[in-house]
This record gives structure tokens, C-alpha cells and sequence, in this order.
């Protein structure tokens, strides 16, 4: 499945009231959003035309989150779903996970974009590839170490597949806590040594099973960070298996 075809078919069925978008580019997944919708991107040339609610922000998605007040744009509405598709270095992609998490709603789900790189080329710090999905992949292990209690799941999309983040604890610190720890152990020089089950997506659930799972419904299914992450647990594992999550 084509990636927009997901994300698409999300939006369809989470409704979310308020989505951010880090990296616009040509405004093609900004569009699908049928919600308030805040697009940040210091270099967008939107292409399609956008008719929803949205408010294009011409800046970097650090200076957008370093604002007095980020959530203004949306009268302070939290995120309920997000896109992370800006700058596909590691500690950036980091830093926009850690900083939309903190804006998001416990209901709220993540994706990031470009976790599967087809090729240690395309995986590179310093571009040298026409399709370019940087090092963003180590964040699959950086979750999974010090985030266990969410919901991650690698979506098998075209073309360099996506991650899908649920049960989201806005005031969790524990990544900001260990940031530097983080970057020290994960951030590599080039060549990366991409893990081999990312370049022939051993751990990747199909797209299709995974919106027939009922995983994006049970994100609503109670109030309180822990109960909602208990709950899709449960889900993950009956409806998923116990090797693609948090895989
Ligand atoms: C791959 S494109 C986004 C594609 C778009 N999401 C889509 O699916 O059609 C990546 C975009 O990230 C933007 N970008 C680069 N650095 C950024 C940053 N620090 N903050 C936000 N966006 C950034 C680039 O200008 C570029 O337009």
C-alpha cells in the first residue's frame, strides 16, 4: 500500500480533531486532513490545493515547538494525530517525536515517515541518494529501550514505510531525560549499520491487516495514558502478534 493510501484511510477512521504535519513539501498529505490541521515546513511549495482548515507555518519544527505557544494555532487544542516527515536526521526526527508527543492527546497517535530504508545509501547522515531516508530508523530501537509502555508498530507502506505510534503520555520526560545518553549510543557515523531486519522489513505489519485490526479505534478506548496503553496492548497482541510490536 501506497503510503497516502494510509494515511488517508487513518484519518477516515481515527477522526482526529486536530493534526500536525512536520514537512509539507507539495502540501500532499496536509490535504487529507478533514480537521484543523497545522502544517510546519521552512521550505514548502504547495502544489495541491488545500481546502481544509489549515494553517501553513513557513519555519523549522524546532522553532515552531520553541514558541511561547505553540498550541495557539490550533486555541489550544491538543494533537490527536501527527506526521513526522522533516528533516530525516536521527536527532531531529527525535526531537519532533519527543516534541509532538508533549502536544498530543492521550487518544492521539504518531507517524513517522521514512523508517525503512531500502539500502544503506539511502540510509546515510549525509545525502548522496535521490530518495533519501536518512537515519531516522534508529528511532524503532530508541522506543522500544526507553518507551516499552507504547504501541509501535512498523507499517509495510510504499516506499520506505512508516512507524505507527499509539498510547501517547504527553507528560512522559523520560526521553528528554535522556537525550544526550540517546544520541550518544544511537547516532552514527556513516556507513549506518542499518539492522537487517529494517532492510528487508522482517518486523513491517501489511498495511491493510493492520487498519482491519481495530488498533486505531482502541486509541479512544478509556481516558487515562495507562489505561489506553493497556488496552491497546491487549490489542496489539491478540489482533497483531507479539513480533511486530514494539519490534
Ligand atoms: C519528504 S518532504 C515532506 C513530504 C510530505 N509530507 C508528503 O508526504 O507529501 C520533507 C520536507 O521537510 C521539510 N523540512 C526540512 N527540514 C525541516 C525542519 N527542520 N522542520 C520542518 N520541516 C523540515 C523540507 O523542506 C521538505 O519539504
Amino acid at each position: 500500500m501506497y503510503y497516502i493510501d494510509f494515511l488517508t484511510e487513518v484519518h477516515r477512521r481515527h477522526r482526529p480533531g486536530a493534526y500536525l504535519e512536520i514537512g509539507v513539501a507539495s502540501g500532499k498529505s496536509l490535504r487529507l486532513a478533514g480537521c484543523r490541521a497545522v502544517g510546519v515546513d521552512p521550505a514548502f511549495a504547495i502544489t495541491t490545493p488545500l481546502d481544509n482548515d489549515v494553517a501553513v507555518l513557513r519555519t523549522t519544527s524546532d522553532e515552531y515547538f520553541n514558541r511561547p505557544d505553540p498550541m495557539q494555532v490550533t486555541k489550544g487544542q491538543p494533537y490527536e494525530l501527527a506526521f513526522i516527515d522533516g528533516l530525516h536526521l536521527f536527532e531531529f526526527a527525535l526531537r519532533d517525536y519527543i516534541n509532538t508527543e508533549r502536544h498530543s492527546s492521550a487518544h492521539g497517535m504518531i507517524i513517522l515517515d521514512d523508517m525503512y530504508p531500502r539500502t544503506v545509501d539511502e540510509a546515510a547522515r549525509v545525502r548522496h541518494t535521490d530518495a533519501w531516508t536518512g537515519d531516522v530508523f534508529w528511532i524503532i530501537e530508541v522506543l522500544a529501550k526507553y518507551r516499552p509502555e507504547l504501541t509501535v508498530v512498523g507499517v509495510d507502506t510504499q516506499p520506505t514505510g512508516l512507524l505507527l505510534v499509539l498510547g501517547l503520555d504527553p507528560a512522559d520526560t523520560t526521553l528528554t531525560d535522556h537525550y544526550d545518553e540517546i544520541l550518544a549510543e544511537f547516532r552514527r557515523s556513516d556507513p549506518q549499520p542499518v539492522p537487517a531486519a529494517i532492510l528487508d522489513r522482517s518486523s513491517v505489519f501489511p498495511a491493510a491487516r493492520l487498519l482491519e485490526s481495530e488498533l486505531i479505534e482502541a486509541a479512544r478506548s478509556a481516558e487515562t495514558p495507562a489505561e489506553i496503553q493497556a488496552n491497546l496492548q491487549r490489542v496489539a497482541a491478540s489482533r497483531l502478534g507479539a513480533d511486530f510490536v514494539n519490534a
